[in-house]
């Protein structure tokens, strides 16, 4: 694809920000990329690419002179009057999304943009935000000034590790605002690809996100569920996934049984799926060495050598994560670093630096 196209900015240049920024150039879109990390925008200038994702960097390198990287919003707004926002929105500790960096980008957006086009920029949200955030950042904007701003929800469903495939083979893109020239541009954008397209109202597009996320959630919690009764009646969890999977109303996919991950070096509040005695639980660490230690397993050493304790791991190469027997589970008192990894299935753990992987 190389016609020339609708130019745009992307502010947050991680997974989702490079995967669309990338997808758009290569629609034939100018891509203003924008990230408040200089050392990855000096990466990114230099051609290197942060992270691994099949395809991208070919995606690239194809589109290098249609991709620009810098930590200057203005060259974005200068540029471009879609503002694709791809920030991170973290967990907190209390469950809900960490929205700083969400509202860091709405407030640097100045209240008259560069050469005077305000009225013509819009926030187009790809990041994952609560229900209800498009309207409070519409009623922040016109608190600030920044009313003519237009906004637009357009939620992104990619996995990571399939997320070029993902941005250019969408199961719907979902397109969420007020009828403005702003989701119109948007709709327009993404065209070329020819995926359903869902356009709606803001608050309807944040709930899609969110429901589909919760929806996957329970799909994975349920089949869990059913491998712990499965533990007690004696059937595989396996077949019996199979067995409802091939029924279409129900289907496959986000439907085998958990795994967590194994190793050492891990902070106590992560869970693993443990096999205790033949019963499959999902435990934190803590809980898991407070069970043995009630079972009276620890030698003088502190180290625990459990009776018919299995977690669920891959074999390295594996294609299937198989109950695999503990020989021993110690612990020890740590103050240094602790650092986050995010898993291949996209799970973020924390772990000491020196964790095997
Ligand atoms: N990764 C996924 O698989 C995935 C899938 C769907 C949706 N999402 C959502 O998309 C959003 C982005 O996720 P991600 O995985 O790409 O995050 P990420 O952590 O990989 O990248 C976020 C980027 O934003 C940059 N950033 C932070 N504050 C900034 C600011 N004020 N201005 C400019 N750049 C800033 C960071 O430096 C970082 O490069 C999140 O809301 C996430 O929930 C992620």
């Amino acid at each position: 694809m190389s016609e020339r196209r609708e130019p745009i900015g992307v502010i947050g240049t991680g997974y989702v920000g490079l995967v669309t920024a990338a997808g758009f150039a290569h629609l034939g879109s100018d891509v203003f990329c924008i990230d408040i990390d200089a050392d990855k925008i000096a990466r990114l200038q230099a051609g290197e690419i942060p992270i691994y994702e099949p395809g991208l960097a070919e995606m690239v390198e194809a589109n290098r002179d249609r991709l620009h990287f810098s930590t200057q919003i203005d060259d974005a707004l200068v540029n471009a009057r879609l503002l694709f926002v791809a920030v991170g929105t973290p967990p907190t500790y209390s469950g809900d999304a960490d929205l700083s960096a969400v509202r860091a980008v709405v407030g640097a957006i100045p209240a008259l943009a560069p050469r005077s086009k305000q009225q013509r920029h819009a926030l187009v949200m790809k990041s994952t935000v609560p229900a209800g955030t498009g309207a409070s950042i519409q009623r922040v904007l016109a608190e600030q000034g920044k009313a003519g701003l237009g906004y637009v929800s357009c939620p992104e469903f990619l996995k990571e590790g399939s997320a070029v495939k993902d941005f250019l083979h969408p199961d719907r893109v979902v397109v969420g605002d007020e009828m403005s020239w702003a989701g119109d541009a948007v709709v327009e954008l993404y065209a070329p690809l020819g995926a359903p397209l869902v356009r709606t109202d803001i608050a309807s597009a944040e709930m899609v996100k969110l429901a589909s996320n919760a929806f996957l959630a329970t799909k994975i919690s349920f089949i869990n569920e059913i491998a712990n009764v499965c533990e007690e009646t004696g059937a595989d969890v396996i077949e019996v996934a199979r067995g409802m999977g091939l029924d279409e109303r129900i289907g496959q996919k986000f439907l085998q049984a958990g795994i967590g991950f194994g190793g050492s070096c891990l902070v106590g509040d992560e869970t693993v799926l443990v096999r205790l005695r033949g019963r499959t639980t999902l435990m934190t660490f803590e809980r898991l060495w407070h069970r043995l230690l009630d079972d009276g397993h620890q030698d003088d050493d502190g180290v625990i050598e459990p009776a018919a304790l299995e977690v669920l791991s891959w074999i390295p190469g594996g294609a299937e994560p198989q109950f695999m027997p503990v020989m021993c589970v110690t612990r020890r008192d740590y103050d240094g670093e602790i650092v986050e990894l995010r898993t291949k299935t996209g799970r973020r753990i924390r772990c000491t630096p020196d964790h095997p992987w």
